[in-house]
């Protein structure tokens, strides 16, 4: 009796239970779906992703306040619910156990007299710093930017500040703090979306904010009262658009001790393939000033636009990563938008807009003097297996079909394939339906690109920015084999070459489900050393 007397138990238990009756309906739903062999689809059928986050309906942006408590990842998104494109800005909530199933609940922060509620993020106020507890209870602390659209349209520069609300109730509402905004604008026309850390090493927390084309870096020991300690990004990094959503944190260089803090910086437009894209930067804090680490410098140094991409497909923006990850774990999680500012708002759906990415684990790694970010799927991800389909040694002279769709369904499925000593091997892999759409992507030596084509994949018209083929340089890479990880939903293609160090991700609309894989050499006929398709059981 005890127990159940205590909110925090309570509401957990209530969590759990809205989470497992939504994943029964999900069963149902398979079940039903299964017996029907479609010739028209509706857009649910054809455009909702399997296992990719959307919202029941309304606009959907940014990945929002992600933090981890109890069993619980939660997962706020830029929302507006009453329309289908970019609207008044509200915070959405879902929430998942493993971060592939997830459970919408109702909208956390709503737009209020001080503007819309745009970007930010979410800690757990553990040893209630910001005296915010009631009853024990430990307080989560959002901070978000408060847009206020009345004074934008009235030509004011200052539309922009950082507030704070704190929940009580494991995150589901929130209450907004009466001294808001927690940090006025100093005259900054593009001045947002605060990301709040723990800093264990320096003790304390830590904000960084996009402030035009800089990130401030920011302190505090309550989370109300916040010093401004240093800027970066002058002179340094990508600059071809404004910067936005940055994030900030320490991270231990695979295998050794050493760690490293990197910087995530989006940036739009400016990205490698044409509108939104994320950058990075790996260096040293001091609790005070972040510096860029000369050898990373020297990298960005030999790039054509002087910056480092942690995605080269132009679907993945505004991501960052989960606060509260018990050390137990270890991980450090990220999620982005699965979407560009350049045609987000024309997609052909209408009840929702917008997915987000899988969520992904980021890791450092130093090779010779180069530090690079390794993103890859999380592991949850595998325990949804069903069907699987193996297949060694195939030589690959000409065009060979790989799977069809009476196999397994390519609108869901995790495909791993490794090529030995890629040296002279060109390849694409091609996924195509009968309405004769395709979507290509590979490898071709010729120029040593990865590659993405989404020009003949199904409706592209809805903007002339959104049929592209894009490509990427190959990284070097320790290993002389082609590791490559495929993650296909019904609108997404996640691909992860070399160990997560070269990462597309796109979005794409078939006119029906695409049903045949192949795979095709260019000039010289070369052995796919294997490959192996999982069919994920869900949806
Ligand atoms: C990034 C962004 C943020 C802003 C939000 C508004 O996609 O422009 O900078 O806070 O979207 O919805």
């Amino acid at each position: 009796m005890k127990r159940i007397n205590n909110p925090k138990f309570v509401i957990t238990i209530l969590l759990l239970s809205l989470f497992v009756s939504c994943k029964n309906k999900t069963e149902e739903s398979q079940i039903t779906e299964n017996k029907s062999d479609k010739t028209t689809y509706s857009e649910e059928d054809l455009y909702r992703p399997n296992f990719h986050f959307t919202p029941k309906k309304g606009w959907m942006n940014d990945p929002n306040g992600m933090f981890y408590k109890d069993g619980f990842y939660h997962l706020y998104f830029q929302h507006y619910p009453n329309g289908n494109t970019w609207g008044p800005m509200h915070w959405g909530h879902a929430i998942s156990t493993d971060m592939v199933t997830w459970k919408e609940m109702p909208i956390a922060i709503y737009p209020d007299e001080k503007g819309y509620i745009f970007s930010g993020s979410a800690v757990v106020d553990i040893n209630n710093s910001s005296g915010f507890s009631k009853d024990g209870i430990v307080p989560i602390i959002a901070m978000f930017t408060y847009h206020d659209m009345d004074a934008e349209k009235a030509g004011k520069t200052n539309y922009q500040s950082q507030a704070i609300a704190y929940s009580l109730d494991e995150g589901q509402t929130f209450i907004k703090y009466s001294e808001n905004p927690v940090i006025k604008n100093p005259g900054i026309r593009d001045f947002r979306d605060p990301k709040m850390v723990w800093d264990s090493i320096h003790e304390k927390w830590l904000m960084v904010l996009a402030a035009g084309q800089k990130i401030m870096f920011y302190s505090s020991q309550n989370l109300k009262d916040w010093k401004q300690e240093s800027d970066f990004g002058t002179g340094i990094g990508g600059h071809g658009g404004v910067w936005e959503c940055p994030d900030f944190f320490p991270l231990k260089v695979q295998g050794t001790n050493e760690v490293k803090w990197v910087l995530l910086v989006s940036i739009n437009p400016g990205g490698p393939n044409g509108g939104s894209a994320t950058q990075y930067f790996v260096g040293d804090f001091d609790g005070k000033q972040f510096k860029i680490d000369p050898s990373f410098k020297n990298d960005l140094n030999k790039k054509e636009n002087k910056s480092i991409w942690i995605d080269y497909g132009r679907d993945n923006y505004a991501g960052v990563t989960w606060a509260n990850i018990p050390d137990a774990d270890g991980r450090k999680l990220f999620m982005g938008w699965m979407s560009n500012w350049e045609y987000a708002n024309a997609v052909p759906t209408e009840t929702w807009r917008s997915a987000m990415t899988v969520a992904r684990t980021v890791e450092l790694q130093k090779v010779n003097s180069s530090y690079k970010l390794l993103f890859k799927p999380v592991k949850e991800l595998t325990n949804y297996r069903g069907t699987k389909l193996e297949m060694e040694s195939v030589t690959i002279n000409g065009s060979t079909k790989i799977i069809d769709s009476k196999s397994i369904n390519l609108s869901s499925a995790e495909i791993y394939f490794q090529i030995p000593d890629l040296k002279n091997s060109s390849f694409t892999f091609k996924l195509t339906n009968i309405q004769g759409d395709t979507l290509a992507f590979g490898y071709d030596n010729s120029n040593k690109n990865f590659f993405l084509d989404r020009s003949k994949s199904g409706k592209t018209e809805f903007s002339e920015k959104f049929a592209n083929r894009l490509s990427m340089v190959k990284r070097t890479s320790l290993n002389p084999d082609l590791f490559g990880t495929i993650i296909l939903d019904k609108t997404s293609i996640e691909l992860f070459f070399d160990n997560g160090e070269t990462v597309m991700t796109e979005i794409f609309f078939p006119n029906s489900p695409f049903e045949k894989l192949s795979i095709e050499s260019k000039d010289q006929e070369f052995t796919l050393g294997s490959i192996e398709i999982h069919k994920l059981n869900i949806n």
